[in-house]
């Protein structure tokens, strides 16, 4: 081995861990002449060692004990992804305090334990680096950390999880049903290993809070904004969506608004006017607005092996060039520096689509009209698909409810109101025998 060669160990071989062995094995040339010295994998740690990952390694590298790396002096530098809070947590400070420098695409870690592993790293005299933790191959990270340190960031609106962008393209443009587009996201590596996070808003809502760290120098938990994804969509949502010139995404913001910080992940319209309506299938896409800059946009790959293995291959040769450090010692972005009061979710501001489920009868769109009306919203725009005209029974009219009335779903489209109004005519629409229960709201992002 030369003598100037850095030694790398993988501690995790999962899709992205085996997209970063094959490179390393693969096209060690390029990662030499890019790191200034041979990069060498010495082992790689797996829980099974005889599944077929799809890239062949020398023999001797894989191991299934991790203390194969952290004990390893010659080790200088780890590539942890391990996935979930524990034991990748203790494996993280394990690494630390064995004097490696660690690059990961966990998320979750460090959104949940960020400040006291950033910490520990620091007094170590240590790094950690993290490009593939949020939005895969696109450089949102070093970007943030570095490019864009001279301005006040004004907002951050993205799509972040590429499992539910691959959802909604498939169920819209393809016509897939949700659990079809889900099984494929699977087999494509999108998904997480328990798929849960990237389709309940979780995983863009931690990839959103690692965000708003360095756009805002703020720490916000996780618990503290609003979030939902899009298990509770359905189709339906998606064709009224088009009705309105709009498609669904799942969209994560932090913004400024009237001097507080506003963050939520939400299904949201967006206008097929915007760039972010032609973000198809895994692909993520990030607008960021900065008072120097203005508006610049990120868009690229956001999930999968080979996107996540490129951001995390970055991350090293950075790490082991010197960048890393400069980064994470001079600039710190991940430090608060700020301490902007959070924006309560009902004063959250937008236009608003709302699809009820109504008995088609007499006065019923008066009665929503006017829960609407005493909340002082305005509607902008209402959609009711015809039903079939009732049968004669011979008997009066009767403008009660009964059994045989028929249930049709109402799309109402609003001007631009507050969460609080709406959520307050909503508890109307709840005392209304009209408005049967499970209706589906959304944002509209006007950008
Ligand atoms: N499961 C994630 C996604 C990829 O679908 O975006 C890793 O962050």
């Amino acid at each position: 081995m030369p003598e100037s060669a850095v030694q790398v160990g993988i501690v995790g071989m999962g899709t992205v861990g085996a997209g970063v062995a094959r490179v390393l094995v693969e096209s060690a040339d390029r990662m030499a002449s890019r790191a200034g010295r041979p990069v060498v994998l010495k082992r790689a740690v797996v829980r099974d060692l005889e599944r077929d990952r799809g890239v062949t390694l020398p023999a001797g590298i894989l191991t299934d004990d991790v203390a194969a790396i952290i004990n390893d002096p010659e080790i200088e530098l780890a590539i942890h992804l391990v996935g979930g809070l524990e034991p990748a947590r203790q494996i993280m400070v394990d690494l630390l305090k064995s004097g490696k420098d660690v690059v990961t695409a966990n998320k979750a870690l460090l959104c949940e334990h960020g400040p006291e592993l950033f910490g520990l790293a620091r007094e170590l005299g240590r790094t950690i680096a993290f490009e593939a933790a949020v939005a895969g191959g696109i450089p949102i990270i070093a970007t943030m950390a570095t490019c864009l340190t001279a301005n006040q960031i004004l907002s951050i609106t993205a799509i972040l999880n590429g499992t539910s962008n691959f959802i909604l393209s498939q169920m819209d443009r393809e016509g897939w049903s949700y659990a079809d587009a889900l099984k494929k996201a699977q087999e494509l590596g999108f998904a997480e290993a328990d798929p849960t996070f990237d389709v309940d808003g979780t995983d863009a809502a931690q990839k959103l809070v690692l965000l708003t760290q360095l756009g805002f120098g703020m720490r916000v938990p996780l618990e503290t904004f609003p979030r939902s994804g899009i298990n509770r969509l359905e189709l339906a949502d998606l064709r009224c969506a088009d009705m309105f010139d709009c498609v669904v995404k799942l969209l994560a913001t932090a913004k400024l608004a009237g001097g507080k910080l506003e963050l939520h992940v939400q299904p949201t319209l967006v206008p097929k006017t915007s760039p972010l309506a032609s973000i198809h299938g895994s692909f993520n896409a990030i607008r960021v607005v900065g008072d120097v800059v203005g508006e610049t946009w990120y868009s690229g790959q956001g999930a999968g092996q080979s996107p996540t293995a490129s951001a995390v291959l970055a991350d090293l040769i950075d790490s082991v060039i010197g960048r890393t450090r400069l980064t994470f010692y001079r600039l710190a972005p991940w430090q608060d520096t700020a301490r902007l009061p959070l924006q309560s979710e009902d004063d959250a501001e937008a236009r608003f689509y709302l699809r009820l489920h109504v008995e088609d009868r007499p006065n019923v769109l008066a009665e929503i009209c006017d829960a609407l009306g005493r909340n002082s919203i305005s509607i902008a725009s209402v959609i009711q698909e015809e039903a079939a005209e009732p049968e004669e029974t011979g008997g009066t009219s009767d403008s009660t409810r009964s059994e045989e009335t028929p249930v049709v779903p109402l799309v109402i489209m609003t001007h631009k109101t507050t969460v609080g109004r709406i959520r307050a005519a909503e508890a109307r629409f709840a005392e209304l025998g009209s408005v049967r229960p499970g209706h589906c709201r959304m944002p509209v992002a006007d950008l």
